[in-house]
């Protein structure tokens, strides 16, 4: 009897302690494509925790799959053919860059306004389709009624696109950034002071340590920027945003609101600069640890010896090369005594050489971190950077577009890389930079140290984004972590009304003294007149 009860006092303390675990209701606005691979990162960890993870999607969404076993799912019913237009600018941006000579400032310079104008292109009508999207979730009644009704804790989004922050704010709930970029640019810009003396622009490829040329291009290249973003977002979400929060909201700031965000961002290869207590960071949060290779790639890498193996992928994006840049690459890394595991889709190259196996999937992080590789051939993509850091793998880049270049050029600047431009790449070019990666010691120094440094943190990063959206959830938002500085107009930020109001009373305090001056001068030189008389 007694043992029962005491049974049933640790059944109700259980039941109660479950309860009090169990999680919040989670509502996730994600951008389709290679960043909601990030996002399903987190997702699968909050699920892990025991919250309920509801994720909005496009009916033809790209990535994000409708049934799942960590989350369900709202589909609404809009084209959005994301795919559709990678796959038509990504072989355009590639020849645009293979076609121009680095050499020659006017052509990089051309080459460089076609890439722009491509890019920009693509992204204003990726972000029409967003603004579309977000119109038929809100045009339906029933939908944002159940939304409502639904009493989500947090909203969760990724705000390269605007649909998160505008449900967030609908909903009248926290919402929580997993950002590296937002609809107007890096995040860091928008929401931290930035010091363009020392803080490169996105895409100048520049350091921390800027010549005086360099900083005039960099305050240039950031004008710009911030005016060239400010011209593919504003004239698909200003309407939408004035539609449904009114006319006196104004769009550009209504999407820095958030309580927390989270930055894909890692100190450990990107340069210091100024932040915000509300911004956590979580760089290398997809990072594991590597698991056993399938038995007949395991069987190929044992096959190198001591020499070890070279592993390249471009990304998923882009899985074919012209076939003479493919031949190149073929005929570098047939000098090699390496064994080499090359993700490509496209022909094989004649000249391959047998040391050399083309898969048209590779498993990326375990190959990363078995002992016998030594060389990582990337395009500076999404987890590419992060994991080979992780792991402690030198790199030799080939940067392609979008912050690739920066990535990469960031870990060069370490001393943990060599970047190859792909269009000025031949056999020579890229074996040298092959054999550097392989036979300077330097390089797998400098990148191991980075590891090192990476790995000794105080809380795992997954950890620390789960923290604080729990954080969010726990304490209903995080509104005493959120600076004032973006609800402010610029010469408010930047005190020039101060200065202002200083300056006219410095001046009139100058001019008073003068006037008093004056009026003694004369009374003392007439007096002296008078005597003289
Ligand atoms: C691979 O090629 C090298 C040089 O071309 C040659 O010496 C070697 O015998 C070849 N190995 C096999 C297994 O065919
Ligand atoms: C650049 O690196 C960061 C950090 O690893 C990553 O979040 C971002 O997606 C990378 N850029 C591209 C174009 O993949
Ligand atoms: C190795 O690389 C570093 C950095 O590029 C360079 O300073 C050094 O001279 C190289 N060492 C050799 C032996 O080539």
């Amino acid at each position: 009897m007694k043992m029962s009860s005491l049974s049933w006092l640790v059944f109700i303390l259980l039941l109660s302690q479950l309860s009090s675990a169990s999680g919040g209701k989670i509502l996730v606005f994600p951008l389709d494509g290679s960043h909601w691979v990030n996002m399903k990162v987190l997702i699968e960890e909050l699920h892990a925790k025991g919250h309920q993870v509801t994720v909005v999607r496009a009916s033809d969404s790209w990535y994000i799959s409708e049934a799942s076993p960590v989350y369900t799912s709202i589909t609404i019913p809009y084209p959005g053919g994301f795919e559709d237009h990678f796959d038509v600018y990504l072989p355009q941006l590639l020849e645009i860059r293979l076609q121009s000579n680095p050499q020659s400032f006017w052509s990089r310079f051309w080459g460089q306004r076609q890439v722009d104008k491509l890019v920009l292109d693509l992204f204003f009508k990726f972000h029409k389709a967003v603004s579309e999207l977000v119109i038929q979730m809100f045009e339906d009644k029933n939908l944002m009624e159940s939304l409502h009704a639904a009493k989500y804790d947090v909203v969760l989004t990724d705000p390269g696109i605007g649909g998160g922050a505008m449900l967030a704010r609908w909903l009248q709930i926290p919402l929580v950034n997993n950002v590296r970029w937002t609809i107007q640019g890096e995040a860091h810009f928008l929401l931290a002071p930035s010091p363009l003396a020392y803080i490169p622009f996105t895409a100048t490829e520049f350091t921390d340590k800027m010549t005086f040329l360099q900083r005039v291009q960099n305050f240039l290249r950031y004008n710009a920027g911030m005016y060239v973003h400010s011209t593919i977002t504003e004239p698909h979400y200003k309407p939408v945003v004035q539609r449904y929060f009114g006319p006196d909201v104004d769009y550009s700031t209504f999407f820095l609101d958030a309580d927390i965000w989270l930055m894909r961002n890692d100190f450990i290869f990107e340069f210091p600069r100024p932040t915000m207590p509300n911004i956590v960071y979580m760089g290398g949060f997809q990072c594991k640890a590597s698991k056993s290779l399938p038995d007949d790639l395991e069987k190929f890498v044992q096959s190198s010896g001591d020499h070890g193996v070279v592993i390249m992928t471009l990304g998923t994006l882009l899985g074919k090369l012209p076939q003479v840049v493919s031949e190149e690459i073929a005929a570098a890394f047939a000098q090699l005594p390496q064994k080499v595991i090359w993700r490509y889709m496209g022909q094989r190259p004649s000249n391959l050489g047998n040391n050399t196996l083309l898969v048209s999937w590779l498993p990326q992080n375990d190959l990363l971190g078995h002992p016998k590789t030594r060389v990582f051939v990337t395009h500076g993509g999404t987890n590419g950077v992060q994991e080979a850091i992780y792991h402690g793998i030198p790199v030799v880049g080939l940067p392609l577009f979008f912050d690739q270049p920066d990535n990469l050029s960031r870990v060069r600047a370490k001393g943990a890389a060599v970047i190859v431009d792909i269009a000025t790449l031949n056999r020579q070019i890229f074996e040298e930079a092959l054999m550097a990666v392989l036979y300077n010691s330097t390089y797998r120094e400098k990148m191991q140290m980075l590891s090192r440094l990476h790995r000794d943190q105080p809380m795992k990063p997954l950890d620390q984004a789960v923290f604080w959206i729990e954080y969010v959830m726990r304490h209903k938002g995080a509104p005493h972590l959120r600076s004032q500085s973006h609800k402010m107009s610029w010469f408010v930020y930047n005190s020039l009304d101060v200065i202002a109001v200083l300056l006219i009373a410095v001046l009139l305090a100058t001019f008073i003294c003068v006037s008093i001056l004056r009026f003694f001068w004369r009374i003392i030189f007439r007096r002296e007149k008078v005597k003289h008389e």
